[in-house]
């Protein structure tokens, strides 16, 4: 088998999109949808690989070898092992097997990894606990991140002794836990910043500028002058973050701020600029990035008259994955795409991305229909389509 690029995979669903296309809709930066050809192209942005995960990963580095070590963020939401059969796959496998695949398609996928990457492997409770002592093996026990727990449905399953709520998300980072930080986004603040003096260093928020007196040395204990002449001693059990020769120097740059119309406590202006962002908490809410029922409504707006596939995720949550573990341009790769949330969000957020999924099906009915559509209300990029076979 091999990977046959520009292959005509879902021959009939890209005519018919083609010839539903009211308007020609651009695919590749500066060319005309004239053709359904040119849907076929294969861009750099994006590739749909129609075929086993086990032999894209083995395929890929031959046929695309610009992506070996380029790899930033791999998400994985594979079948759990639920043991149930759904409209789209199968989810019954023997333990052992399913470990064994997980296994070697990890062990394949590490040349593709960039030297900062991260691996986001998406489980519930029927593999999750193996599945880490997997990822140990293949990635090194010091290479875990952490655990997400993500709150996937809010209504109860009366049917189950516990109703589980929840999926867990173990990430791994090759070079370890503190070296990716360095490299991983943040999340954002929100308003929390502003700029009322057009300060040049761009928007900023207050912080205090006191910590606990625990560790501090006698330099950090002062009366602080403001510019209005109020005389201020540290608050009590605490002492002046900086010596009183630092906080000159940040007074004449300009990066302490006087409350109170220059009456109160110093506090040091930090810039957006400068801010890696807040570390995301392990738990994340539905409320914050959807859960399963919201996810699957989407997709049954999008598809109202095809069978719902069963187990989509919220665009909100891969929206959130993508935005802390890329920056754009960087490439994503994810090997069970199923209904395509992967490529969607990485497509929207300007990053490139590789998806593959096995089931023809689901790639004609859910993956294109969802890229085009992405790209109608977006035209920049490309879209690839291959086939192994
Ligand atoms: C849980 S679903 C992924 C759902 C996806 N995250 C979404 O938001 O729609 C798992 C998908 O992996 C596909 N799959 C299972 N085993 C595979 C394999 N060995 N190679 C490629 N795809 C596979 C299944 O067909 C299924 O569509």
């Amino acid at each position: 088998m091999t990977l046959e690029v520009n292959a005509q995979v879902g021959e009939r669903v890209f005519d018919d999109l083609v010839a539903s296309l009211e308007q020609p809709v651009s695919l590749n930066p500066g060319r005309q949808l004239d053709s359904p050809e040119i849907i076929r192209g294969v861009s750099t942005d994006g590739l749909v690989v129609v075929g086993d995960a086990s032999q894209a990963l083995l395929d890929l580095p031959r046929m695309r070898p610009e992506v070996v070590g380029q790899v930033k963020l791999c998400y994985l939401d594979p079948p759990y092992n639920t043991g149930e059969r759904f409209a789209y796959y199968d989810d019954r496998r023997d333990s052992d097997a399913w470990l064994a695949d997980l296994k070697s398609h990890l062990e394949d996928l590490r040349p593709l990894l960039a030297s900062d990457a991260s691996v986001w492997v998406h489980l519930d409770d029927s593999e999750q606990h193996r599945a880490r002592v997997v990822l140990d093996e293949v990635f090194g026990r010091a290479a875990f991140v952490g655990t997400i727990i993500w709150q996937k449905r809010l209504t109860r399953d009366s049917r189950k002794a516990f109703s589980s709520m929840h999926d867990y998300i173990h990430v791994y980072a090759p070079a370890g836990p503190k070296a990716w930080k360095r490299v991983r986004n943040g999340l954002s603040d929100g308003g929390a910043f502003a700029n009322p003096d057009n300060d040049p260093r761009g928007p900023w928020r207050s912080a205090p500028m006191s910590v606990q007196a625990g560790h501090a040395t006698l330099s950090q204990f002062y009366t602080v002058v403001t510019p209005t002449g109020v005389k201020h001693d540290p608050p009590a059990g605490r002492c002046w973050t900086y010596t009183e020769a630092r906080l000159a120097q940040l007074v004449a740059e300009g990066r302490v701020y006087w409350p109170r119309s220059g009456d109160g406590k110093p506090r040091l202006k930090r810039y957006r600029s400068e801010s890696g962002g807040l570390a995301p908490f392990t738990i994340w809410t539905a409320s914050e990035v959807g859960d399963t029922a919201s996810a699957k409504k989407a997709l049954l707006r999008e598809f109202p008259a095809m069978a719902a596939f069963d187990t989509p995720k919220p665009i909100g949550l891969l929206e959130r994955i993508v935005e802390i573990a890329t920056n754009p341009g960087d490439l994503v790769l994810d090997y069970y795409l199923g209904s395509g949330t992967t490529a969607v969000a990485a497509q929207r957020l300007g990053r490139q991305w590789v998806g593959v999924e096995r089931n023809e099906d689901v790639v004609d009915r859910f993956v294109v229909p969802r890229l085009v559509s992405e790209y109608r209300s977006n035209p920049a990029g490309g879209i690839g389509l291959s086939r192994l076979g």
